[in-house]
């Protein structure tokens, strides 16, 4: 079920999200419907992460596929086609998420069951209802709200 159109982060907020999230090498960041794998690109070329992302729009997949051939980062990234409420995130490290704000209400049980203690979520434009930001930043005129997991 789409939680959200397709709509792209700016590479400023994208950079903006991954360093309040502190990001660092080697750990494993999902995107919550990667749109045009703009966020895995930046989280694995720039942060040195891993990245997994998940997109319902086999037309952004494909797109998202080429660009990390053509950037040789296939072995930091992969994309999934689907629905990314069935996939197992329990080991992410960061997860990105730019839906709705219903789209993170429908999301936020999964979160809450999967992820591990210490896992920081960043929502770009939209907060968690009920969860407490620990940090709120405005990056053009939009807000990005971190969260961490505690369990
Ligand atoms: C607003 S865009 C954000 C794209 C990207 N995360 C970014 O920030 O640039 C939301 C994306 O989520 C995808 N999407 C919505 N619901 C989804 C679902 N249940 N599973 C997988 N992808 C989904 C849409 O197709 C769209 O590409």
């Amino acid at each position: 079920m789409s939680l959200a159109p397709f709509v792209s982060s700016s590479e400023k907020v994208v950079y903006e999200m991954l360093k309040l999230a502190e990001l660092k090498a080697g750990e494993l960041l999902y995107d919550l419907g990667s749109g045009d794998g703009r966020i895995l690109i930046i989280a694995a070329k720039d942060f040195g992460a891993r990245a997994i992302g998940i997109e319902l729009n086999e037309s952004l997949v494909k797109r998202t596929i080429d660009k990390i051939r053509e950037l040789n980062l296939e072995d930091k990234i992969k994309v999934i086609h689907g629905d990314f409420m069935n996939v197992d995130i329990s080991d992410a490290n960061v997860v990105t998420l730019y839906l709705t704000e219903r789209g993170n209400e429908i999301v936020k049980p999964k979160l809450e069951k999967e992820l591990k203690s210490g896992t920081r979520v960043v929502s770009h434009n939209y907060e968690i209802r009920g969860w407490k930001p620990i940090r709120i930043k405005e990056v053009e005129w939009r807000r990005i709200y971190l969260y961490e997991v505690k369990k």
